[in-house]
């Protein structure tokens, strides 16, 4: 059998969590002045209290999603969230990084700017997009 992409793999999942910290002022805010900082630190305790195996939590400078964020990415799919409380953190955790499937409610515009927040995962066409 062929060998993939994905067999290659290093982690199961990688997430990073921007913590970008710009100035106090400037125009496209920053994820840290959001309190990425603290989200970061609390997913990566959540994530070893659920014992996700395979799954590495990293810091991450600037993804240039600034004014959605805070900015969550995870690969190897490329799913982007913005992420604000424990609570958000809390779904991305189990909806994503346990059952699979998709925080939809949390996720950014797709780069063509489709919503796909309100589609199940069910009828996900997985279009790549998210
Ligand atoms: S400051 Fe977080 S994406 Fe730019």
């Amino acid at each position: 059998m062929a060998e993939t992409p994905k067999d290659n793999l290093y982690y199961r999942a990688h997430v990073f969590c921007c913590t970008n910290q710009r100035p106090d002022g400037h125009a496209r805010g920053s994820c840290a002045a959001k309190g990425s900082v603290k989200l970061r630190d609390y997913m990566k305790v959540r994530a070893k209290e659920l014992g996700l195996d395979g799954v590495r939590i990293n810091s991450a400078g600037c993804l240039d999603r600034c004014e959605q964020g805070p900015a969550i990415v995870i690969y190897p799919e490329g799913v982007w969230y913005s992420a604000t409380t424990r609570e958000d953190i809390d779904e991305i955790l189990q909806k994503h990084l346990v059952d699979g499937g998709r925080a939809r409610n949390l996720l950014m515009p797709t780069s063509s700017g489709r919503d796909c927040s309100d589609v199940s995962d069910k009828d996900c066409e997985n279009c790549g997009g998210c």
